[in-house]
């Protein structure tokens, strides 16, 4: 089977530099979600027909099992197909090709599994949706469907008529504009059909384009079958020409998965307020507040549970951990039973041990902090190795740079870190130690002693307040 993916197409209406296609869903291209559920599909040929911001496009798409076809003028979407056709002229010659939009990112793999299937014994198929209100689509005319007020079955083989042609809206007459079931743009055809027919098409139409649509017609004519299929859900076949779109399109993929989680046993604050763009995996009994936001790959252990308005990118959380609300998590492995937050943040390289606590206004990277160590308040540890049971007052800052170089602090176990401390790194603190509050460490702190750094403290009795002087 070949795969053609229509990508060229301007996007006039996103009023934006970036091609369409490559505009975000869930922080990846559509392009990219299209591409993923092709692949699926295990394809023999795959094509993407690429015209406004080619060079963007084919970046952003380059893989090894992908080749691109290039439509200077964006003719029309049967001139788009036929520039693809050399790619796919190897193909043997009763196979089928799928034709997808770039700009369609949610269509699943089953749905056009189903649509192939439909199609396997020569047909042609399309996938096709009843909609309320289908201004703008093409329309699917049926056998004797004029006469029945618009409303036809729109299901093969539940007393509808065959698929004789379809009509784009530009084109229609007003009793075809009630024609409630359109073209979702996706079909199968068989690919010696393409081949032979495209050259045949004409654009003597509304729109002056080459429409891939007036195929049904000339199938019909050459006494080939044109079946239907529909997809599980309506929102696979949401297209995307504006930013509103694009919206509608986010929030039906988030719902989408939210509901997936949900259905695994996650327990979702809200399923309109979680955004998950990457994968998350969860363990048992996990809870999820609102405004969540979850970038590349997390994984969440059992119990697990997540405040409002967290952000989680590429993490691990484990088993019990709590992280309260504000919390800011990328790159870091949060260990077993940990409390992290609120307002927290542990950057890459963090890499907490069991039962270790990290509160506000707590920055961590690149440091390992080993079980059960606390930093309750205000502290930036970077650079670091802190061993176990280890207490960070308040206000630490480990000095990790000296505007060249990055330098370690390593924290012996059971050393206790007065507030205000600076460690000025490279330096160690041995097991044990103490610092005193307001200590700047510049040398080793042995272990076991307590280590001070501090002004002597004096009182001076015969001091005065100054008194405001008389005019
Ligand atoms: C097309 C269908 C219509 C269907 C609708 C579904 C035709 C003639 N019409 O209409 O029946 O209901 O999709 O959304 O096929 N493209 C190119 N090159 C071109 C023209 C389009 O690559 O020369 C790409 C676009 O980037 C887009 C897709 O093809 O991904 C559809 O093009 P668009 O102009 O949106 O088609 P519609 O007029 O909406
Ligand atoms: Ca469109």
């Amino acid at each position: 089977m070949n795969i053609v993916i229509l990508a060229a197409g301007q996007g006039k209406r996103m009023q934006s530099a970036l091609p369409k296609v490559l505009h975000p869903i869930a922080g990846k291209p559509m392009a990219l979600h299209v591409l993923d559920t092709a692949r699926k599909l295990s394809p023999k040929n795959l094509v993407m027909v690429v015209g406004t911001g080619a060079d963007a496009v084919r970046a952003a798409c380059a893989a090894d099992d992908l080749h691109f076809a290039e439509q200077a003028q964006q003719l029309g979407t049967g001139h788009a197909v036929m520039q693809a056709m050399l790619l796919l002229a190897s193909a043997e010659n009763n196979s089928a090709t799928l034709v997808l939009y770039a700009d369609v990112p949610l269509i699943a793999d089953h749905t056009l599994a189903r649509l192939i299937a439909a199609a396997s014994t020569g047909n042609v198929a399309v996938l096709t949706v009843e909609m309320d209100d289908p201004t703008g689509y093409g329309r699917i005319v049926r056998e004797g469907a004029a006469a029945n007020d618009g409303r036809n079955g729109a299901r093969d083989g539940n007393g509808a008529g065959a698929i004789v042609r379809i009509v784009e809206q530009k084109d229609a007459s007003p009793e075809e504009k009630r024609v409630r079931e359109i073209n979702t743009g996706i079909v199968v055809f068989p690919t010696a059909f393409l081949a032979e027919n495209l050259p045949k098409l004409s654009n003597q139409n509304a729109q002056g384009e080459y429409y891939l649509t007036d195929l049904i017609a000339l199938a019909v004519q050459a006494g080939i079958p044109v079946v239907s299929a529909q997809p599980a859900d309506a929102a696979e076949t949401m297209g995307v020409n504006s930013k509103t779109q694009l919206a509608d399109v986010e929030r039906a993929y988030q719902l989408r998965q939210a509901r997936a989680l949900m259905e695994s046993g996650v327990t979702l604050a809200d399923p309109a307020r979680i955004d998950v763009r990457g994968s998350l995996r969860c363990g048992r009994d996990v809870r999820i507040d609102i405004n969540a936001v979850f970038e590349g790959e997390v994984e969440l252990g059992d119990g697990v549970s997540i405040g409002p308005n967290c952000v989680l990118s590429n993490c691990r959380v484990a088993a019990g951990a709590q992280i309260k609300a504000y919390s800011h998590i990328d790159g870091a492995s949060v260990g077993k039973g940990n409390l992290v937050g609120p307002y927290a943040r542990l950057r890459p390289g963090a890499d907490l041990g069991e039962d270790v606590h990290i509160g506000n206004f707590v920055e961590v990277k690149a440091s390992r902090i080993d079980d059960q160590s606390k930093a309750n308040h205000l502290a930036y540890i970077g650079d670091a190795e802190v061993g176990k049971r280890v207490n960070i007052g308040a206000g630490t800052i480990t000095c990790n740079y000296d505007g060249v170089n990055k330098h370690r602090t390593v924290i012996g176990d059971d050393a206790f870190i007065g507030s205000d401390s600076q460690l000025v790194a490279p330096v160690t603190v041995g097991r044990g130690a103490t610092l005193g509050a307001g200590t700047t460490l510049t040398k080793d702190a042995p272990a076991d002693k307590l280590t001070v750094s501090r002004a002597k403290q004096l009182t001076i009795d015969a001091w005065r307040r100054p008194e405001k002087k008389p005019k």
